[in-house]
């Protein structure tokens, strides 16, 4: 689901109030979090953005480019995880990143999260989209719900049951939008 205007202002905010610089966004769309991330950012701040699909970004740019901070994006086209790999390969990466965003596909967050442990600085954010999904995740087994939304619930489940139990990091979910878990790395 597409990031609300209450959660782009959060962002926005949460990532003045920590001074991020170097960032990472999993799942862009049209830009609206990216946007909001980027106004964020000092003019030198650094976005790492990932997404399958280039064309949509294409058509959220114009609008990233009139507010000025187009220089701070570099877009992949493609999926997430090599990319992630690849960054994890390489030393220099690990703990340079002072903030994640992460809202793409549910089914892949716990596999995300393995390797963005380690891009994440002691001390920076890693922010899981959608962790509410819907309400879903307090629906019971038998509640009617749309099919994209049941098949996505147990992987929601499954990693804020991940998450809560994770000792290297501290958690907090916000109910902003569809839910916006913050996990701050401590170890
Ligand atoms: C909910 S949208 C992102 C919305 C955006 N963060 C915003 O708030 O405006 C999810 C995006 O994840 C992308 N996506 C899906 N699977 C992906 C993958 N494996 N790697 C990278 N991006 C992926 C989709 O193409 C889609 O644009």
């Amino acid at each position: 689901m597409t990031t609300s205007a209450d959660e782009g202002q959060f962002l926005n905010m949460l990532l003045k109030l920590i001074n991020a610089k170097k960032t990472m966004e999993i799942g862009v769309y049209t830009g609206y979090s990216l946007l909001a991330t980027a106004l964020a950012l000092p003019d030198d701040g650094q976005i790492l953005a990932m997404d399958i699909n280039r064309e949509n970004y294409e058509l959220g740019l114009p609008v990233i480019q009139k507010a000025g901070v187009a220089h701070k994006i570099d877009f992949r086209e493609g999926p997430a995880l090599p990319v992630l790999d690849a960054l994890v390969e390489d030393e220099k990466n690990h703990g340079s990143f002072d903030f994640i965003f992460v809202d793409a596909d549910k089914d892949n967050y716990l596999n995300y999260h393995k390797r963005l442990l380690d891009l994440v600085k002691p001390g920076g954010i890693i922010g899981y989209d959608n962790t509410l999904w819907n309400g879903s995740v307090v629906a019971p087994p038998d509640a009617p719900l749309r099919k994209y939304v049941r098949y996505y619930r147990d992987f929601v489940l499954e990693l804020n049951k991940a998450l809560a139990a994770d000792p290297r990091i501290e958690i907090c979910q916000l109910p902003v939008g569809d839910g916006i878990t913050l996990c701050r790395r401590v170890k």
